[in-house]
Formats: C-alpha cells, structure tokens, sequence
C-alpha cells in the first residue's frame, strides 16, 4: 500500500478591522508606545468589533482557506478549532463553526492548548489523513482575547489581539506534509498563564460582582524564561530525530507573542532573524491564531513557496509546547492543483 500524505490545499485568515494602536493604548492605562515596542515589538493589534465572535472570526478564515483549495463545506471531513476563547463553555464552538460553514454532520472538535493549539491540531489533523481515515481536514486556529483581558490590567492587555487562521489539509499521494513533530505540556506551570473563573474550580455564579478572575493572568517573566529554554531545544529534538539540521528549513514560523522571545531563538539556534516569519509587530499576540494566520500571509504573498520547509515553534498556557516541521505542498503549483 502507498503512503498518504498531507498537501496544504488551501489557506486563509482573518482580522477584525479595527485597529488598536500603542498610542491609542497611552490612552487608556499607564503605558507608552516605547514601552511596549521595546519590551515586546508589538506596535498595533486588531480588535472584533460588537457583533463578531470566535465562530464568526473563524467561519471567515475557514472559508477563504476552503475558497482557495476550490472546496465546498461538504467535502469536509473533520474540522478542528484550536482556541481558548470560544463563543461559549457549551456547545462547543467548533459545532458553530460547522454549523456556521453548512458543513452538515461533519465531526467538529476543539483543541484547547492555549497558543499551541493550532499546531497541536495540526499534528491531530495529519495523523487522521496519514492513516487513511480522512482526506479534507480545515484546521482553524482563532482566538477573540480582547473579550477576556483586563483592560485596566496593563502587564496583558498591551499583549493581546483578535485574529484567525486556517488551513484545509488534503490527501495526497505525493510525499509533503508533516516531517516531524513534537507535542509537550507542563502543568505543574500552568499558574502562570491562568483565567482562573469561570470553570469548576471557581464558578462563575460564585465570583464577586466586577471580579478579575475572570480575565486573563500572565506571569509575564516566567512564561518569557519557558519559551525561550524551550523553542530551541524542542527544535533541536524534532529535527534530530526526522534526520534534519536547521539548514533544512526555509522559514521558522514562531509563535508571535514577543520579538525579544524571537531574537533570543534566532541566536540560541544560530538561525538569522531573516528566516524567521515575523509580523507581530500588526497583531500582537493572538495565541492560537498566530502561526496560521503568518503562514496564510506568507502563502498569500508569496514569501514562502508550498515547496519550502517550515520550522513551526509554539509555546503558550499550559503551559504547553508544540514543534512541527511540515512541507505544506509537493508543487509550487497554484494550491489546487495537483499535479
Ligand atoms: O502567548 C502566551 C505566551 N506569553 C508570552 O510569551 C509572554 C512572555 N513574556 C513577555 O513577553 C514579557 O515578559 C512581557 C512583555 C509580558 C513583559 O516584559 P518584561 O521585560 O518581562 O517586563 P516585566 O514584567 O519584568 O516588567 C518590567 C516593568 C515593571 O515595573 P517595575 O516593577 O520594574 O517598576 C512593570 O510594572 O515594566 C512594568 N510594566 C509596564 N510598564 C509600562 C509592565 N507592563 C507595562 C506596560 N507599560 N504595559
């Protein structure tokens, strides 16, 4: 029997319009355009506006990605929404994307890893097509953060933006797709990157009036000191064990939560900043739309050819960790056709 593997046969992405700049920041805690800039190179994010939620920020990414791989919702075998922001606790919001889309009876789930979701889901989504059991997966990575950070909170709410990303993943034939991975957690950290209510652990009815448990909390220095002691040295583990070096990788898509968290992997892997994938200087940290909302964009311009050889680094609450190296296409060929 041959081998199945996985094309990336469509990409897309969205973000909200409204944009929320560092000056426009100044405005509302004790910040300033500098130090956000040089603490996190994050300049402006986008922000959804009333009316917009997780599902519809998500349906939009999810169609421009089916659109581009000349898919219908139908053809659809399994959609995964890897967020922690979703419309609701229940039903799961990954059941109002599909229902959202008219992907009628399509299994629908969540993967709720914080930052690495979309990379976790990604890895999920490649393990279905490799064994033969589906052939078109939309995996969706979004997040609506602006609803649950404190906007009197100015260590998080400088950090955060709104955004989604998808990929449809396709069988093929023809070798590409998924050459590594590499899924990590440590709960035992979990502290640091908490929105403590809201769950069974300190529900919401319980909650004094006007509480901040229910808004994101970061213990910013030791979610840096996680990243930085983990990026490079998950990257070094996936590379080694599919026979890699770093000269086998075009491009380094990382997690976009800080530039610093860039600048020390680029030296610590002796990569230069040049291959790295850099845009959160526009959105900020958008946790699990991230990475494909860069790769939609790279794809979209041009940047990165389907051919070339992805490096994907995430890190987030968890605190987890999540490394793929991936070939999103076998052909440069325009990304429906196979050929
Ligand atoms: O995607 C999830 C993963 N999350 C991350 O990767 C976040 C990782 N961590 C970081 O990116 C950085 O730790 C931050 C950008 C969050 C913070 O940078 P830092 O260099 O670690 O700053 P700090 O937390 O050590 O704070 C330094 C100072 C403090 O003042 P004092 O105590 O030195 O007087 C803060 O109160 O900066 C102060 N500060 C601010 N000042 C102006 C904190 N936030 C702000 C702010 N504007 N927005």
């Amino acid at each position: 029997m041959s081998s199945i593997y996985g094309r990336i046969a469509g990409w897309g992405h969205y973000t909200p319009e409204k944009v929320l700049t560092n000056f426009d920041l100044e405005q509302m805690v004790d910040t300033s355009n500098e130090w956000i800039v040089q603490r996190s190179g994050i300049r402006e994010r986008r922000i959804a506006q009333a009316g917009e939620t997780t599902s519809t920020m998500a349906v939009n990414a999810g169609r421009s990605a089916l659109e581009k791989a000349g898919l219908s919702p139908a053809d659809l075998d399994l959609i995964i929404v890897a967020t922690s922001t979703p419309d609701y606790h229940a039903p799961a919001v990954s059941s109002l994307v599909q229902d959202q889309l008219g992907a009628v009876g399509c299994p629908a789930f969540v993967v709720e890893t914080g930052c690495t979701g979309w990379v976790y889901g990604l890895s999920i989504a490649y393990q279905f097509i490799q064994t033969g059991t589906y052939e078109n997966i939309l995996v969706i990575g979004v997040e609506l953060l602006s609803r649950f950070v404190n906007w009197k909170d100015r260590s998080t709410c400088v950090l955060f933006g709104d955004a989604a990303g998808a990929a449809v993943i396709q069988a093929t034939e023809k070798p590409c797709g998924l050459e590594g991975f590499e899924l990590g957690s440590d709960g035992s950290q979990g502290e640091a990157i908490i929105l403590p209510a809201g769950g069974s652990a300190r529900p919401s009815p319980k909650e004094p009036p006007g509480s901040d448990g229910h808004y994101i909390r970061m213990n910013g220095r030791e979610v840096f000191k996680f990243a930085t002691r983990t990026v490079g040295a998950s990257a070094e583990r996936v590379l080694q064990k599919s026979g890699m070096t770093l000269n086998d990788i075009d491009w380094i898509i990382p997690h976009q939560a800080n530039l610093r968290i860039i600048q020390a992997a680029s030296k610590m892997m002796d990569v230069p900043l040049e291959r790295f994938i850099i845009n959160l200087e526009r959105y900020g940290n958008t946790s699990a739309a991230t990475i494909p909302v860069a790769l939609s964009e790279c794809l979209t311009s041009g940047q990165i050819q389907p051919t070339d050889r992805l490096l994907l680094a995430s890190f987030g609450a968890g605190l987890t960790w999540a490394t793929a190296i991936i070939q999103p296409n076998h052909s440069a060929d325009h990304a429906t056709t196979e050929s």
